[in-house]
């Protein structure tokens, strides 16, 4: 009997595209192990879907100056669109705006206010008298009470990570319109999470196979004790609360955006016509559900949904939650703000998505934050892929269309290191399963280039080159071996490789009903068997390419703070860093005053113009991206502080010798500093 799964990766907000943090975080990991499931015949259904309410949506549109409706329209289909470009193959993607979706969480709601379990309590809350709206906790901006930071947020101070409500800010503004919001009394719906806490201790107990990351953060919630939690709110885009005299309020986002796993389960099961069949995924105990997420996300699906499908009743609750912990972006904390990540829909414009696939499972964020670089992925790509997989499959390809007809030849009276290699078969199937199976997909991804590896090192060591006038059957063997490593790679790498394994399966003739994990262990092509024409499965990456890459991420950082709405409500100072730099390191830059003597717009770009500055001792062109903010009038004459170091780059063709330094408002505006210095006089 195949075994039951119900796998879910988080559901994105729409409100913007998908990063290389997402698809390492979640995505990637439960496509890999959905594939595998699906590969050991397992049944599975893979669900997914737009989280379309909420705080980060309405940010969004504020900001943006449109509709809600607007923002997730066009991002549900830019998010859609990439994960399929990926071949993250949910079974389902769906939306939080669909009507089922407001039904199922509706019910869900109303079971819950129907059993007595909700709690109705008025508070005060901060209300914004000039927008005319009580201000949800991301709207309001204050002091700190902790650290004094002046631009905490309602919920958390970006400084000193204190967790706040919004009432313990100093001095709050509303970032809606600036102003200072009053106190009013509002009335909301609360869940009493307390009264689940020892259901919820016990049930935690008995997930000992949990990851570590995860145990302590359900521990860490549980030991502080749990507290009751509004799953309302007072906002006009939502779930509406369904009862009478609650207009103007929805279901809090995180009420609402776990039951979307339900609901697209629903949509699905209509979708197949079998309008019942989501229940055989939620409602029998026998299927095992596993949530994908990151690990922000881990209290909202091992504390707080699982409280909620207690209180409800009837639902199963999550077998396991392997969160991965964060990506980084070339040693820097990806930040969709500052612009500095790789957007996945511009990654495809470059290159394939196996690539990045394939590296990113390499250097999952696991057990701890990971950091993908673009020298890291050149390396990956040339060193593995290419080297070793590609390497591999093409010399036995080749091999065998130059002297054997493009035809698998017999296996005879194997010799002793033949039958060895074949014997590798039994065993790497079964252990990068067992990887799989315990969310290991660094390891599993690992082993399963070390059979490509071990393919390289037995064709090295057979010397078929040689063998093919000497030992006319060793040479045959070699290449009989050798192509059924090649077809257990054609299984094995589908759950990480899917768009090369089926590339690989067609060279190789293999039917599609081949794809079986249990047929990676044994001799898949016979003797005979008529292979496809060898084609290069991976390009390696040049220089080239990456200083491209590079220079895209560093020059749409520089230009983030232009895109930036003009809006200065709702304006944070980021952090300050907390890593430490020596003086050494400091004094490696030569930093310079100088005087702007030419200012000129770059023909075809809004933001940046061609300086020279006077050095002192040389003059340096400089394109900077300060067009929007300084007219070249007011940039002929200025002192300006240069980074006269930087190794020189290009933009738009020219070539820029330096960077100017700028100073930048917390709304994104940028000022230059000012100085009375003399050219070429060290700053330091
Ligand atoms: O953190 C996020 O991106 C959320 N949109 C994840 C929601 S997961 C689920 F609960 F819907
Ligand atoms: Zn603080």
């Amino acid at each position: 009997m195949p075994r039951r799964f119900l796998v879910t990766a988080a559901l994105p907000y729409a409100n913007g595209p998908l990063h290389i943090g997402h698809l390492a975080g979640a995505y990637l990991p439960a496509d890999m192990f959905v594939r595998y499931l699906r590969l050991q015949g397992e049944d599975v259904v893979f669900i997914c879907g737009s989280d379309e309410h909420g705080v980060p949506i309405t940010l969004r549109a504020d900001r943006e100056g449109v509709s809600p409706r607007e923002i997730i329209d066009r991002y549900h289909g830019l998010i859609r669109d990439t994960f399929a470009a990926f071949g993250i193959a949910f079974d389902y993607y769906g939306r939080t705006s669909s009507e089922r979706h407001h039904q199922t969480a509706q019910e869900f709601f109303l079971t819950l206010h129907r059993k007595g379990v909700l709690i109705q309590k008025t508070e005060a809350q901060l209300y914004d008298e000039l927008k005319g709206m009580f201000l949800p906790d991301r709207y309001v901006v204050g002091t700190c009470p902790v650290c004094g930071f002046e631009s905490a947020y309602g919920d958390q101070c970006e400084r000193c990570g204190s967790a706040l409500s919004p009432l313990e800010l100093k001095n709050p503004r509303s970032m809606l319109s600036g102003s200072t919001p009053v106190l009013r009394q509002t009335t909301h719906w609360y869940l009493p999470l307390g009264r689940y806490q020892k259901a919820l201790e016990e049930w935690i107990a008995t997930k000992t196979h949990w990851k570590p990351n995860v145990l302590g953060q359900c521990r860490s919630w549980l030991e502080a004790g749990l507290a009751d939690r509004a799953v309302t709110r007072d906002l006009s885009w939502g779930v509406p609360v369904p009862l009478p005299g609650h207009e103007g309020k929805v279901l809090y986002v995180w009420f609402e955006a776990p039951i979307g796993y339900i609901s697209a389960t629903q949509e699905w099961a209509e979708r197949i016509g079998e309008p019942e069949r989501w229940k055989q995924y939620w409602m029998d105990p026998e299927t095992r559900i596993i949530h994908f997420i990151g690990k922000d996300n881990i209290v909202f699906h091992c504390i707080i949904f699982p409280a909620m499908l207690m209180a409800h009743e009837g639902y199963t609750l999550p077998d396991n939650v392997p969160a991965n912990e964060f990506l980084n972006l070339e040693g820097q904390k990806i930040s969709t703000s500052r612009n500095w990540a790789v957007w996945l829909h511009e990654y495809l414009e470059d290159f394939e998505p196996d690539l990045l696939r394939y590296v990113l499972a390499a250097t999952m964020p696991e057990t701890k934050d990971a950091d993908f670089s673009w020298r890291d992925f050149q390396a990956r790509v040339n060193g593995e892929l290419a080297d070793v997989l590609g390497n591999f499959i093409h010399r036995t390809m080749t091999f065998a269309w130059r002297y054997f007809g493009g035809r698998v030849p017999e296996l005879r009276n194997p010799a002793p290191i033949d039958t060895a290699a074949l014997m590798s078969l039994l065993s790497y199937p079964e252990r990068i399963g067992s990887l799989y199976e315990d969310f290991r997909f660094r390891e599993a991804v690992f082993e399963t280039l070390n059979l490509a590896r071990l393919g390289n090192k037995y064709f090295n060591d057979t010397t078929p080159w040689a063998t093919r006038n000497t030992h006319p059957q060793a040479c045959a063997n070699t290449l009989y071996v050798s192509l059924q490593l090649c077809a257990a790679l054609a299984v094995l790498l589908e759950p990480v490789l899917p768009f090369t394994a089926e590339r690989l399966r067609r060279m190789l003739r293999l039917p599609e009903q081949a794809l079986r994990w249990e047929n990676a262990s044994r001799p898949l092509l016979e003797p005979g068997h008529e292979l496809g024409e060898p084609k290069v499965l991976f390009h390696k990456v040049g220089e080239e390419a990456i200083a491209r890459q590079l220079a895209r991420l560093h020059t749409m950082t520089e230009q983030a703070p232009m895109n930036t709405p003009s809006s200065t409500a709702g304006a944070v100072l980021p952090p300050l860093k907390t890593e430490q730099i020596s003086y050494d390191e400091f004094a490696r830059l030569d930093l310079r005053v100088g005087t702007v003597i030419e200012a000129e717009r770059v023909a075809g770009t809004d933001r940046l113009m061609r300086l020279i500055v006077d050095l002192g001792l040389e003059r340096r062109q400089v394109i900077a991206g300060i067009a929007e903010q300084y007219s070249p009038e007011q940039l002929l004459g200025r002192k300006v502080v240069v980074v006269a170091n930087l190794a020189p780059r290009k933009l738009r063709g020219l070539e820029s010798q330096g960077m100017i330094l700028m100073a930048e408002n917390p709304d994104g505006r940028l000022a230059l500093l000012s100085t009375e210095a003399e050219n070429g006089a060290v700053v330091r």
